[in-house]
């Protein structure tokens, strides 16, 4: 028995014709960094798609914490502690940037109605503020969001995926277009945050997973083609010619 935070069991998706997930299989245990890999159009978006509650599989269960959560809405994978920031941006430009981290706080604050307005309205401003602080955005708060270089609208974006405190952190490309320097940053928050909380990427920098994850699952034409600790997978041989050897 391990301690699985998230299991998924016979995972397929269908578009249309098209199987972009086929009878995936896999579980996830809690506290550990983990990364899902392969080549584009493995399926790990769609995946974190289902896991995330934003789509159904077409067949298959997914189980949080042990409860089958397959069909439900995504606001109740949202309640039950699973939390998704994209591989897209997607905070608001106009408003400032302790603003953006103050929506998100705002809508975890709404489960407390019974709280008094003002003292609900302080609790928020803290929050957002310890949310930047997580992130290193504490400086920049006035600032307006969309002027933030690349990597800080990152930064930023996972503070917002913090402020319902998940259990289950999912990071698509957490370092897409970045820097460097700015992937040296993302990869650091990356590694404290999952001292706190599961975590979960799909990233392409082969460099990054391999050095912060403790496992890695290979997706391949929608299927796990291996999974493992980063010796393993780089020493699988059919991981190698599928994916690696092409790096
Ligand atoms: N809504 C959709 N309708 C039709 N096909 C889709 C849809 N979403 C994804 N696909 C297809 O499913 C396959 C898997 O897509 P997915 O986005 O999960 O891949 P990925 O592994 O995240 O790739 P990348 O590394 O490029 O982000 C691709 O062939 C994609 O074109
Ligand atoms: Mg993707």
């Amino acid at each position: 028995m391990s301690a699985a935070v998230l299991e998924v069991e016979g995972i397929s998706q269908r578009f249309g014709a098209f199987q972009a997930l086929k009878g995936v299989s896999v579980a996830f245990e809690a506290g550990r960094l983990s990364a899902i890999i392969g080549p584009n159009g493995a399926g790990k978006s769609t995946f974190f798609d289902i896991v995330s509650g934003a789509r159904a599989p077409t067949e298959g269960r997914v189980r949080f914490l042990g409860r089958d959560l397959t069909g439900q809405p995504q606001h109740e994978f949202a309640r039950v502690g699973i939390a998704k920031s994209f591989q897209i941006t997607t905070i608001f430009k106009q408003l400032s940037v302790h603003e953006n981290v103050r929506v998100a706080a705002q809508m975890r604050q709404a489960r407390y109605q019974l709280l008094r307005e003002r003292t609900a309205m302080h609790t928020v401003i803290e929050a957002a503020d310890r949310l930047l602080e997580r992130v290193g955005l504490s400086a920049l708060g006035r600032r307006t969001a969309g002027d933030l270089a690349h990597g800080q609208q990152r930064c930023l974006e996972v503070a917002m995926a913090l402020a319902s405190d998940p259990l289950l952190l999912l990071m698509d490309e957490p370092t897409a277009g970045m820097s460097p320097e700015e992937t040296g940053v993302m990869m650091g928050l990356i590694s404290s945050l999952a001292k706190e909380r599961t975590v979960i990427l799909v990233e392409h920098k082969m460099k990054l997973v391999m050095g912060i994850c403790e496992r890695l699952v290979v997706l391949h034409h929608g299927e796990v083609l291996a999974e493992g600790s980063p010796d393993e997978i780089r020493n699988n041989a059919e991981v190698r010619r599928v994916y690696l050897g092409r790096r």
